[in-house]
C-alpha cells in the first residue's frame, strides 16, 4: 500500500494545512511542519491507516484533540478524490482518526499489481549524480582457508545473501564480496608442517583434500605450540611467503584452490553469487594503512608494537583498549587487513566505481572488533560524505541441546554433512508421503523435490529467525509440513499453483475486478502489504521479517480458500477470486525468490 499511503500522506498534510492555516504556517516559517502522525492501522477494526497527531497537537493548537481531529476529517472530506478512495473517516477514542480504503480502491489496487512485476516495490530514488542506487559492498560468507566452513559461515552466507538480492531487487549496485582467509600465519605453521609430513601436498594439486588439510593444520597448531624449534621455521615460512617465494608461494596457491574447489561445492549447493576477493588482496595495502595512520597521529607504539587507543572502547583493565594494528615483529593482524579493506572500498576503486555503504555479515561476537575498526576509519577520515558502515550481527547456532552444535563424536559439523542430511531427510520424507498418497514418481523428480526441500529448510530455519538471537538448529522442526518452515511454504506455493493451472485463462477477469467476501478482502489487504514489508526489510536488514510475511499471507490464503468457493464458484465471482490466487502465488515467488529460497512446481 506504499502508493496509497503516499497520496494519503500529501492529503492529511494539505488537510491539517487547510484547518489550522495561520498555525501551519508559523511553524512553516520555523522550519517545521504540523506532524498528523498518518500510521498503517495497528488492528484490523481500526481500518488501513489512523492518524494519530491530534493529540499532541492539541497543546500546541491550543485546542481540544477531538476539535483538532473533527477539523482534519472536514478538510479530507472537502477533497473529491479523498472520496473516491476512502470510506468517510472515523474519529475514534480521544481524538484518533480511522480512514479505510473503500472497496473500489482496493480493487484497483490489485489490478495495478497483476500488471506489475515489482508487485508495488519501488526502485530507489535515482541519486542525482549516478541515476542509481548507493554502491553497497555485502561483505558476507568469508571462511578460512585450510578450515572447515562452519555453521557460522552458514549463517553469513544465508544472510548475506538475502540482504544482498533484497537490496539488489531496489535498485542498489551490490557488490558481494567473500573476504576469504586467505592470508596470514597459519601459511607458515601449515606450510612447515606439510613440508615435513605431506610435502606431495605442496607440489602437487589434489595430493589432499579439505578433510586432511583440516586435520594437518590442527597437528601443525599443535606442534607450534609445543616446539620451539618448529615456531622458528614457521615465521621464516610466513616471511618467505610475505616476501613472495615462489615455492611458498606454490604451497600457499595449492593449498587455497582446495578449500576454494569445497568451498565452491557449497556456494553450488545454496545457489549462492559472490565475488572472492580475500584477505591477501589487501596485502599490498597494509603499509599503506600504517603510514595513514601514522600521518594522522593516532598510531601509539606500545612496547614495540603500533596500536591505537580505542575512544569508549575499554579493556579488561577499564583503560582505552589498544587495537594492535602492526606486531612488533612487523606482522599485521586480521583488524589491518579490515583496515585496508575499508580505505580500498571507500577510496580506491576503479573508475569512481566507490562504494558507499559497507554491510559486514559476521557473528554478533565480532562486534567489538567491527565498533573499533570503524572508529579507526572514522578518525582516519577515510569514510566520504554520507559513506555508512554497518555491522550486521547474529546470533549462534545451537543442537537440540542447547548447547554449541557439534556431532555425536563431539566434532564441529561439516556444513557438507549438514547439507546432505537435510536432503537425506527431506527424500525419506518425500517417499514416505508418496508411498501414503500411493503415488508414482520417476527418481529425477525424487532427487529435484528432496534437493530443493532440503536446501529451503536450512535456509528458512535461519532466516525465519531474527537474526539476533541464538537458534536452534532441528532437522525435524525444519522440515515439517506445518509450521513456519519452508515445506509449509513451498507447499502452499505449489497449491495455489495448481489451482490457477486448473482455472484456466483468467485473463479476461482482470479489467474488472469485483469482491464482496471478507475473506476476499482480508487476502486482499494482506497482499496489499508486500511493498511496505520489503522497505522494512531493507531498512532493518531483517530478513525474517518477510519470512513472517509469507507465512502470514500463506495462512490468510489457506482460510480464504478453505471457506470461499473458487473453482466451483460462479463467473464472475470464479476469475475474480482465481485472479487473486495469481496474485498470492505471484507475491510468495517473488518473496521467496528475494530469501534466496529455491522454489518447485509440484512436489
Ligand atoms: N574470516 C572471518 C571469520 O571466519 C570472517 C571475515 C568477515 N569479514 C571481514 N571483513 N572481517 O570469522
Amino acid at each position: 500500500m506504499l502508493r496509497l499511503s503516499k497520496i494519503l500522506n500529501k492529503k492529511v498534510v494539505k488537510a491539517l494545512s487547510r484547518a489550522f492555516p495561520e498555525e501551519a504556517l508559523a511553524a512553516d516559517i520555523n522550519g517545521e511542519t504540523l506532524d498528523a502522525q498518518l500510521v498503517p492501522a495497528s488492528k484490523p477494526e481500526f481500518g488501513d491507516f489512523q492518524i494519530n497527531g491530534a493529540l499532541q497537537l492539541a497543546k500546541l493548537l491550543n485546542q481540544s484533540p477531538q476539535k483538532i481531529a473533527a477539523a482534519i476529517v472536514e478538510q479530507l472530506q472537502n477533497d473529491r478524490e479523498f472520496s473516491t478512495m476512502f470510506k468517510p473517516p472515523e474519529i475514534a477514542g480521544p481524538g484518533f482518526i480511522n480512514i479505510t480504503l473503500n472497496n473500489r480502491c482496493l480493487e484497483a489496487e490489485v489490478t495495478q499489481h497483476l500488471q506489475d512485476e515489482r508487485l508495488g516495490v519501488p526502485l530507489v530514488n535515482p541519486s542525482p549524480e549516478t541515476k542509481e542506487g548507493s554502491r553497497i559492498v555485502i561483505d558476507f560468507s568469508s571462511p578460512n582457508i585450510a578450515k572447515e566452513m562452519h555453521v557460522g559461515h552458514l549463517r553469513s552466507t544465508i544472510i548475506g545473501d538475502s540482504l544482498a538480492r533484497i537490496l539488489e531487487f531496489r535498485g542498489h549496485q551490490v557488490l558481494r564480496l567473500n573476504h576469504l582467509g586467505d592470508w596470514g600465519t597459519q601459511f607458515g605453521m601449515l606450510i612447515s608442517y606439510l613440508k615435513l609430513v605431506a610435502p606431495e601436498a605442496l607440489a602437487t594439486a589434489n595430493a589432499v583434500d579439505l578433510g586432511d588439510l583440516v586435520n594437518f593444520y590442527r597437528q601443525a597448531k599443535q606442534r607450534f605450540d609445543e616446539d620451539e624449534c618448529f615456531q622458528t621455521t614457521s615465521r621464516e615460512e610466513v616471511i618467505n611467503l610475505q616476501s613472495g617465494d615462489p615455492i611458498a608461494l606454490q604451497a600457499w596457491e595449492l593449498l587455497c584452490n582446495q578449500s576454494r574447489k569445497e568451498f565452491q561445492q557449497i556456494y553450488d549447493k545454496l545457489d549462492i553469487r559472490i565475488t572472492e576477493r580475500g584477505e591477501s588482496f589487501y596485502n599490498q595495502y597494509l603499509e599503506g594503512v600504517i603510514k595513514d595512520l601514522d600521518a594522522n597521529g593516532i598510531l601509539v607504539n606500545d612496547q614495540g608494537a603500533k596500536c591505537i587507543f580505542l575512544e569508549g572502547i575499554t579493556g579488561k583493565n577499564g583503560k582505552p583498549f589498544p587495537m594492535i594494528i602492526q606486531k612488533s615483529d612487523g606482522g599485521f593482524n586480521y583488524a589491518t587487513t579490515d583496515l585496508a579493506a575499508i580505505r580500498y572500498r571507500f577510496n580506491s576503486l576503479p573508475n569512481g566505481d566507490e562504494a558507499q555503504r559497507l554491510i559486514y555479515v559476521t557473528d554478533a561476537g565480532q562486534a567489538n572488533h567491527f565498533k573499533g575498526i570503524f572508529q579507526i576509519a572514522k578518525r582516519a577520515n577515510w569514510i566520504p560524505n554520507g559513506g555508512l558502515l554497518e555491522h550486521v550481527p547474529f546470533g549462534l547456532v545451537h543442537g537440540e541441546d542447547g548447547k554449541k552444535l557439534k556431532t555425536r563424536s563431539g566434532d564441529t559439523v561439516r556444513l557438507r554433512d549438514l547439507l546432505d542430511e537435510a536432503i537425506n531427510r527431506a527424500e525419506s520424507d518425500l517417499r514416505h508421503r508418496l508411498e501414503e498418497e500411493g503415488r508414482e514418481e520417476s527418481a529425477a523428480f525424487i532427487k529435484h523435490v528432496s534437493n530443493t526441500v532440503g536446501i529451503a529448510a536450512i535456509k528458512y530455519a535461519d532466516l525465519s529467525q531474527n537474526r539476533m538471537t541464538n537458534y536452534q538448529f532441528s532437522f525435524d522442526k525444519m522440515l515439517a509440513l506445518q509450521g513456519n518452515t519452508a515445506p509449509y511454504l513451498l507447499y502452499a506455493l505449489v497449491r495455489i499453483a495448481g489451482i490457477t493451472r486448473k482455472g484456466g485463462d483468467i485473463s479476461h477477469s482482470t479489467d474488472k475486478l469485483q469482491f464482496s467476501e471478507p475473506q476476499e478482502w482480508c487476502l486482499i489487504r494482506e497482499l496489499l502489504k508486500f511493498d511496505e514489508v520489503i522497505i522494512e526489510v531493507e531498512e532493518q536488514l531483517l530478513p525474517n521479517r518477510l519470512c513472517s510475511y509469507l507465512f502470514g499471507l500463506s495462512q490468510v490464503f489457506n482460510r480464504f480458500y478453505d471457506q470461499v468457493p473458487v473453482l466451483k464458484a460462479d463467473e464472475p465471482n470464479r476469475g475474480c477470486r482465481l485472479t487473486l490466487c495469481k496474485l498470492t502465488a505471484d507475491t510468495l515467488q517473488l518473496g521467496m525468490n528475494l530469501l534466496g529460497l529455491p522454489t518447485l512446481e509440484r512436489m
